[in-house]
């Protein structure tokens, strides 16, 4: 082990100088200093790659190797850290997977990669024996990762239910609260930074559901198969259901759940209704929030900015730091990247939406006529289904009219086989709309 001398800078090569990227290399230069006092060491970024380096070069990079190509970086021995923040798949995924052979320390923020080829990065990184952090894929700058892999490691973990889309979170809040529709939300949450490039990620709920796998993998100690998590975005949510849901007194969000079952899991991302005095349900905005319950911990929130350039780009700072202590005092490998060792995760099955049991929020569209009321909550009582509230209004002559069910807990699989015969029945005149209540735990 090699003690560094204290004014030795650790190196850094920065790939993607793109929002976070741009956002990343602002903070280092603003706070230099602070860094620098806190590490006891400075950090040098000797190298930014970008595919466009050409449009994006300016006076605040001088001094800095400036280059097209990504690999410029990974085969210069004196960078230490290789920071990707390009995102998408590839060539990231080279870039990493190459990183790592050299046995540079990584950081990512790139979660889309994370989610879907982790296995492949976390495999690599064992091998190879890499430091390899990624704190900026989650929940913007709230330290999740590492409160779950470190602050609160010695708790077996229960449950997560996060609210982890900005974009969504601000397009239900103002649908919420300005009854705007939802497009012109859509288009000021890109034009203030918040969406992904493709913003049918974050509104289809994939961006959710790539943040979801990350903390279910760290949350359990196993691997999560991302394509088996059931996934269901905002795009067809309708102010009408908001408002109901208000008049039942719940708020409604884009939730990420993760549930530890013992011998199965639960991981899911949805729109579902919060009781609106629950703290979640306060959440609002680009904000995100993540409620961690721990065996003995019991439920503790994390809450804060969850997109932008700022945000994301602290928390990759804070990795650097973290990857750049252990180079300065050579004492790699402290923490394990996924918080279990990695020949210690096992894997669990996951189970589907039909085991899944909880209270429904069930909007029909009726025929305002004698006999529908009892006809649905007919099909409903012979699934088992009990019922807590309706609300019916606003009777069109000729046309049809929201009978909206609320049911006490229920499981899925009875809920879709009695829509299932609802549905086809002449009593209503559009697909029943089916959102789940995030309340009281079974
Ligand atoms: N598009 C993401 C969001 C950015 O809206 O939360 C942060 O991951």
């Amino acid at each position: 082990m090699t003690t560094r001398h204290r004014s030795e800078p650790v190196v850094l090569g920065l790939i993607g100088l793109g929002t976070v990227g741009t956002g990343f290399f602002n903070l280092l230069q603003k706070e230099q200093k602070l860094l620098e006092r806190r590490l006891g060491f400075p950090l040098r970024l000797k190298t930014i790659a970008d595919r466009r380096i050409e449009t994006k070069a300016g006076k605040e990079h001088q001094g800095i190797h400036l280059t097209s190509d990504a690999q410029e970086i990974i085969s210069d021995p004196e960078i230490q850290i290789v920071i990707e923040l390009i995102g998408g798949i590839e060539p990231a995924r080279t870039l990493l997977l190459d990183s790592i052979k050299e046995r540079k320390s990584v950081v990512t923020a790139n979660k889309a990669l994370l989610a879907t080829h982790g296995e492949e990065l976390f495999a690599a990184v064992h091998a190879s024996r890499t430091d390899f952090a990624f704190e900026g894929a989650v929940g913007g700058g709230i330290p999740i990762l590492r409160s779950l892999r470190e602050g609160i490691g010695g708790n077996r973990i229960l449950s997560i239910k996060g609210i982890i889309n900005g974009t969504c979170n601000y397009i239900l809040t103002r649908m919420t609260y300005e009854h705007l529709d939802f497009d012109t939300v859509l288009k000021d949450a890109q034009a203030l930074g918040y969406a992904e490039c493709d913003p049918s990620l974050d509104i289809d709920g994939m961006d959710a559901a790539h943040k979801l796998a990350i903390l279910g993998t760290l949350s359990f100690g196993t691997p999560i198969p991302f394509e088996q998590i059931p996934v269901e975005g905002i795009r067809g949510i309708q102010i009408v259901d908001i408002d109901f849901g208000r008049e039942f007194g719940y708020t409604l969000k884009l939730l990420g759940i993760a549930k530890d079952h013992g011998s199965t899991i639960d991981l899911r991302v949805h729109p579902a209704f919060l009781p609106e005095d629950s703290m979640l349900a306060e959440v609002d905005g680009v904000f995100n929030a993540v409620e961690v319950t721990g065996e003995s911990l019991g439920p503790a929130l994390f809450y804060g900015r969850g997109a932008g350039a700022d945000p994301t780009a602290t928390a990759v700072m804070g990795d650097v730091m973290e990857l750049a202590r252990a180079i300065h005092t050579g004492c790699f490998h402290q923490v394990p990247p996924l918080g279990f060792s990695w020949n210690d995760r096992v894997q669990r099955p996951m189970t589907g939406l039909d085991e899944v049991r909880c209270e429904y929020y069930l909007r029909f569209m009726a025929h305002d006529q004698p006999g529908t009321l009892s006809y649905l909550s007919g099909v409903l009582g012979t699934h088992g289904i009990s019922i807590e509230s309706v609300i019916q209004k606003g009777r069109k002559k000729g046309g049809s009219v929201p009978v909206v069910i609320l049911t006490h807990t229920a499981p899925e699989s009875s809920v879709r086989a009695a829509l299932q015969i609802i549905d086809r029945s002449t009593h209503v005149t559009e697909p029943t709309v089916l959102i789940r209540v995030e309340g009281k735990d079974e």
